[in-house]
């Protein structure tokens, strides 16, 4: 069960709790279809067994060890076009949450998957309804690694693995800070103040400013990230000259040769 007191105005004060789902993103999309939600309601479930990620991926993570949820906002001030800063006012809200408890080497890798080292602590999978040419309805799902383990692969981490507690990590605890630091991200994009979103966003940018091998159209090349363009597409350095990459142009090169 969850029953938390956030400090905000509007996310995570309604909180719909599911003990096993297929994918809190479903259920949040039901609730727009069906009952016109209020913004900021959360669906969390303790258990999701048919999580979706980016990339038409599965998100897997072990029942009632994890945090699997979705917020459901109403960014109607957001153009279609400009859908790539939610992306940057919610990794920015996660990164602040976990900040304190992860340490310096955490790290948003475009367009918003949440880093430590070479390794993923979270997911973010932001689904978008379109009225006209603003976005009506988003439904923001997070995925967050807290305290399980053992993944069976080494390219995931979690909470626990990174920042061991003799106990574990309070998952209510947790969820309610995220909805404070959440909110705060968001009423910064409301207010306009996508200037300093985006310094906050490069400042923690992986591997920003450094040169990668990356991947694009079965192309393998080195290049140096310097910046997002106001689409959200990634700016790399290439040769001396800057190529953009929307998402799934471009892949990172995190196994192989940097
Ligand atoms: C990714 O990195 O591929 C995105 C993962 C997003 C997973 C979360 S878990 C809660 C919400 N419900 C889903 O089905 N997916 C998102």
């Amino acid at each position: 069960m969850y029953k938390i007191h956030p400090k905000t105005l509007f996310v995570g004060q309604i909180l719909q709790y599911l003990p096993s789902c297929q994918s809190t993103n479903d259920e949040a999309s039901v609730l727009i279809a069906q009952i016109d939600p209020n913004e900021g309601l959360v669906v969390i479930t303790d258990n999701q067994t048919a999580g979706r990620g980016q990339r038409g991926n599965q998100w897997e993570a072990k029942a009632g060890e994890n945090l699997t949820f979705s917020l459901i906002l109403k960014p109607g001030f957001l153009m279609a076009t400009e859908q790539f800063w939610l992306n940057i006012a919610v990794s920015l809200g996660i990164y602040d949450a976990l900040q304190p408890l992860v340490g310096p080497s955490l790290r948003i890798k475009w367009p918003n998957d949440i880093y430590v080292g070479n390794q993923k602590l979270g997911g973010i999978l932001i689904e978008n309804t379109l009225h006209g040419y603003s976005i009506a309805w988003s439904v923001v799902g997070i995925g967050l690694n807290v305290n399980q383990i053992d993944f069976g692969y080494s390219t995931a981490t979690s909470l626990q693995a990174l920042a061991p507690l003799p106990n574990t990590y309070d998952l209510p605890g947790l969820l309610s800070r995220l909805c404070e630091t959440l909110e705060q991200r968001y009423l910064q994009l409301l207010a306009g103040q996508r200037d300093t979103l985006k310094i906050n966003y490069l400042q923690i940018l992986y591997r920003f400013q450094q040169e990668h091998r990356f991947e694009s159209e079965g192309q393998s090349f080195r290049g140096t990230i310097i910046g997002i363009d106001p689409h959200g597409r990634l700016a790399i350095q290439v040769n001396g000259q800057i190529r953009y990459f929307a998402f799934k142009e471009v892949s990172f090169d995190i196994e192989g040769r940097s």
